[in-house]
């Protein structure tokens, strides 16, 4: 198996400014995340500093060479059950990256006593919902038009979870 170009690591607060630009690509693409483009860069690049400095908000970032390809936050970690959100670039996807952003949150769920991480997912998002099964997410129930946008149209969202084994195993 040849190694991968890419690697991990903590998010930081130098790393906002491509995260939201990450997610504004991936906001273009209309049909995988709840984040609708157009939406202010500035005012969620603040926020996300914000949750950051605060510390309400833990995360990692897959780079490839200098181009941040990959980010996955634990959204408010106060929560007993912290939810997660993760992106891949499109060009980026199916190379392994979204399992690896995966396995350091689960890794932080473990160190920091969380019994479970959550997730919501649109319910065609086939990768995502491959990814999430194959790392032991399991479906917890699924919200008729869960998610409202902007046009005033609902989605159905699925809500997923993942228990961190009391043994130390996730
Ligand atoms: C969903 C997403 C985060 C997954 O990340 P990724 O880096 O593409 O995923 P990986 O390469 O780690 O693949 C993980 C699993 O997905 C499955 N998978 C990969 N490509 C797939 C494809 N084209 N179709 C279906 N399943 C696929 C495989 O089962 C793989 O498991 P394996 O590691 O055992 O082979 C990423 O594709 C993405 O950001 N998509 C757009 C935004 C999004 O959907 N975010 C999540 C919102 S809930």
């Amino acid at each position: 198996m040849t190694r991968p170009s890419w690697t991990i690591r903590p998010v930081g607060e130098r790393d906002i400014d491509a995260v939201v630009a990450l997610l504004a690509e991936i906001a273009r693409e209309g049909t995988y995340i709840a984040t609708e483009w157009p939406f202010d860069l500035a005012a969620r690049a603040r926020a996300l500093r914000d949750a950051l400095l605060l510390r309400r908000s833990v995360g990692w970032i897959a780079v490839d060479g200098r181009e941040l390809v990959g980010e996955l936050s634990v959204i408010d970690v106060t929560q007993e059950e912290p939810e997660i959100g993760m992106i891949v670039g499109a060009l980026h996807r199916s190379r392994g990256i979204g399992r690896a952003l995966l396995e350091r949150a689960l890794a932080w769920a473990r160190t920091n006593g969380k019994p479970a991480l959550t997730l919501r997912v649109f319910p065609d998002n086939e990768r995502a919902l491959a990814l999430y099964r194959g790392t032991g997410f399991i479906d917890l129930s699924l919200q008729p038009d869960g998610i409202v946008r902007r046009d005033g149209t609902g989605r159905d969202v699925l809500v997923m979870r993942h228990a961190i084994g009391e043994s130390g195993r996730t």
